[in-house]
């Protein structure tokens, strides 16, 4: 048994304006959801080792008692992007294994970073189509712009990686990404991954079963 927490960042301030990419700070309202996670993710980490520990005394009846299971490790990841680091300012490093990786980080809009819908609309109308007509296949253009298939390919090791650990962990990244990693454990065909819904302040914990995954859901009130 073990559990997978995925969530995007907090509201940044762009996210407030509905700029894409870029890397702007969290809102008021994104660092108030950084700090109910933490509390929220502390819960479940509590949890998660009382019910271990029961479990474990359920089969311990022997009369010299057994020492106790360790703890499993609990790790948090995030991007490198400030509003993902935020996000995670309010895990105790005591509790949790924190670490940043580039490789959680949003697509890379090239030319369209910063921009709002609207502006790509309005200044490469043609880019703004193209994309509308195959989200999966198109890529932004400019130096290092991606597609939705380049991100799946980046994200590909850290698949492998959460597949292979035993440890807790929580993912704190972004839209792109998270509907890539939920689309992966949860069988989501590639075309339907650019639209599903993952909104801003939602909790996912999987739990890897022998017959699929199970996915929890929990989404925080203002
Ligand atoms: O900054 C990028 C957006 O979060 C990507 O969302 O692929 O639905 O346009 P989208």
């Amino acid at each position: 048994e073990r559990q997978i927490w995925l969530t995007r960042h907090g509201e940044s301030t762009d996210n407030v304006i509905g700029r894409i990419g870029g890397d702007a700070p969290l809102s008021k309202s994104g660092r108030k959801y950084g700090a109910c996670l933490s509390r929220f993710i502390y819960t479940q980490k509590k949890l998660f080792r009382q019910k271990q520990l029961e479990k474990y005394r359920g089969f311990s009846g022997s009369s010299t008692p057994l020492p106790e299971p360790p703890e499993r490790n609990f790790l948090v990841w995030t991007s490198i992007l400030k509003r993902t680091v935020e996000t995670a300012e309010n895990f105790d490093p005591k509790e949790f294994d924190i670490m940043h990786i580039r490789f959680l980080n949003e697509i890379y809009a090239g030319l369209c970073e910063e921009m709002t819908y609207q502006e790509i609309e309005k200044s490469y109308p043609e880019e703004y189509n193209a994309r509308k007509n195959n989200k999966l296949y198109y890529r932004y253009p400019g130096m290092g712009g991606e597609s939705y298939l380049d991100v799946i390919h980046r994200v590909n090791p850290l698949i492998i990686e959460l597949e292979r650990m035993t440890d807790n962990i929580m993912v704190i990244t972004h839209r792109v990404v998270l509907r890539i990693l939920l689309a992966y454990f949860l069988d989501v065909e590639k075309e339907k991954v650019p639209n599903m819904d993952v909104p801003l302040h939602t909790i996912y914990c999987l739990q890897p079963k022998p017959y699929g995954t199970e996915l929890t859901k929990w989404k925080y009130d203002d």
